[in-house]
């Protein structure tokens, strides 16, 4: 192949020459061939493909009479520079103007979505529904099953030193639901702003000013989360962390600032919101311990099956201190019931019969796996960039010289692959101390995984080779 370029074609198998004419359109339409690529010769690409020349040379002459390519002599054939690539979408994630997900996809938030345990989940759903009680369809408690919480005190005692009792636990649909219910029972409360990391979810900030709190930030350093300057923000009744993987840094609360933290709120009578998004994914330590077994009186703690098995479920769980209990169990009284109770009942089976763990286990391998490849791999191919916040999650922070992040994006864009900048996740307040990327490398099935990296590399390359 003259280029060397692997166009990575998946040819449908009708004719070959109808075939490779819509594999070669879908890649320009799609981004993932970048205009003034410069193709493969008609030679080259037909030994890659173990396909007839002519075969090639006449999807090539189609396309350059559609305005796809252009052929000019000597300069080979080349994407057409006004074949407008319906870029993949960067930014909120949310599929392109046409529709499209993007060729690659490195935002982070997600798991692998294809390695769901659908049989797993069958089975545990099948025997949960055999043994489910009658009131098991009707409404039932507005803090979820019983077998739940029963479950999920069990599971989060052991995995995650969560002091848990299960008449404590809330069952909610998803973290981010827990975040509204707490958030409308801290207004109860009179409590008027509540600290936010510097980096962090904008949806979470947005769920918290939906509930008419002010969100001051908090400021972020090697150890996590400035929590010492949490006397100086005036109106704070509560702070957001996230102490086992800060989102999206990735540092681990320090545990000097996990005792300030407790102090500030024994002292003050403030309310720490811990969210344990990714607590199970942990790599080369000891893994960090929930905040809230240290002090579940004054913690709150928010977990979900969103990483761990598919953020479609909306199923999460709250462990609430008994002081605030009756005001969450208000607010939940007058909010419509958001959980399944089958698939509580199927949760809860495969807690009980530790299908869960065992699939977070085999996961955990396999994102370690990708983890080590994107270190490798940006460490070989592009030494400026810093990876941190590998030890744990699934994602890293690819920290880059000053000034490249945009071009970064776009870059990433021109070869088809969505990531997200950095200064996506920064407070509005914050000021903007760094340029980086945050690679969800949890995000790609395990096919598109390594030419998702690919894509990574080279974008990179480009912009900070
Ligand atoms: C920081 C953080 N918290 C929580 C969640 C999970 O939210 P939910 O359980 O509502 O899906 C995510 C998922 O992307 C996250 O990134």
């Amino acid at each position: 192949v003259i280029s060397g370029v692997d166009l990575h074609l998946d040819v449908p198998g009708r004719s070959l020459r109808a075939g490779l004419t819509i594999a070669l359109r879908e890649a320009v339409r799609s981004g993932r061939l970048p205009p003034g690529t410069r193709l493969p010769s008609s030679r080259g690409l037909a030994a890659d493909l173990g396909i007839a020349r002519n075969t090639v040379a006449a999807a090539y002459t189609e396309l350059v009479a559609e305005g796809w390519l252009t052929a000019r002599q000597g300069d080979g054939t080349r994407v057409a520079r006004l074949a407008s690539p319906q870029r993949a979408a960067v930014g909120p994630a949310r599929p392109s103007a046409a529709g499209l997900p993007p060729a690659h996809d490195l935002r982070a938030g997600l798991p692998d979505v294809s390695a769901f345990p659908r049989a797993d989940w069958l089975r545990a759903a099948r025997r949960a529904l055999a043994r489910a009680p009658a009131d098991a369809l009707t409404y039932g408690s507005r803090l979820g099953r019983a077998e739940l919480r029963t479950a999920l005190a069990g599971y989060l005692a052991r995995t995650r030193g969560v002091a848990a009792d299960p008449s404590r636990i809330v069952v909610c649909s998803g973290a981010t639901h827990g975040l509204m219910l707490l958030a409308a029972a801290l207004r109860s409360r009179a409590v008027r702003a509540v600290a936010v990391e510097a980096y962090g979810l904008d949806i979470h900030r947005g769920i918290l000013d939906d509930g008419g709190l002010e969100t001051p930030l908090l400021a972020l350093d090697g150890r996590g989360a400035r929590v010492d300057h949490l006397p100086d923000l005036p109106g704070a009744g509560a702070v957001l962390l996230t102490p086992a993987h800060q989102f999206p840094i990735g540092v681990a609360l320090h545990p000097e600032r996990r005792a300030a933290v407790i102090e500030w709120a024994r002292s003050t009578g403030g309310l720490v919101v811990e969210d344990d998004y990714d607590g199970e994914f942990r790599y080369d330590r000891q893994p960090v311990g929930a905040l809230q077994g240290l002090a579940p009186d004054r913690v709150v703690y928010l977990g979900t099956t969103s990483k761990a098995l598919a953020p479609g479920l909306r199923l999460g769980w709250m462990v609430v201190p008994d002081a605030l209990l009756g005001d969450v169990e208000r607010v939940k009284e007058i909010t419509p019931l958001t959980t399944s109770t089958l698939d509580q009942l199927t949760l809860a089976d495969m807690l009980e019969s530790a299908t869960y763990d065992r699939h977070v286990r085999a996961m955990r391998l396999q994102y370690r796996r990708r983890r080590d490849e994107l270190v490798a791999a940006l460490a070989a191919r592009v030494p400026v960039a810093q990876v941190v916040g590998i030890d744990a999650g699934l994602h890293a922070v690819v920290e880059l010289p000053a000034g490249l992040e945009d071009a970064a994006v776009e870059e990433a864009a021109r070869h088809g692959l969505a990531v997200y900048g950095i200064s996506r996740f920064r407070h509005p307040s914050a000021p903007p101390d760094r340029d980086a990327v945050v690679v969800g490398y949890g995000t790609p099935t395990p096919s598109a995984w390594s030419r998702a990296l690919e894509a990574l590399c080279r974008a990179l390359q480009t912009v900070a080779g």
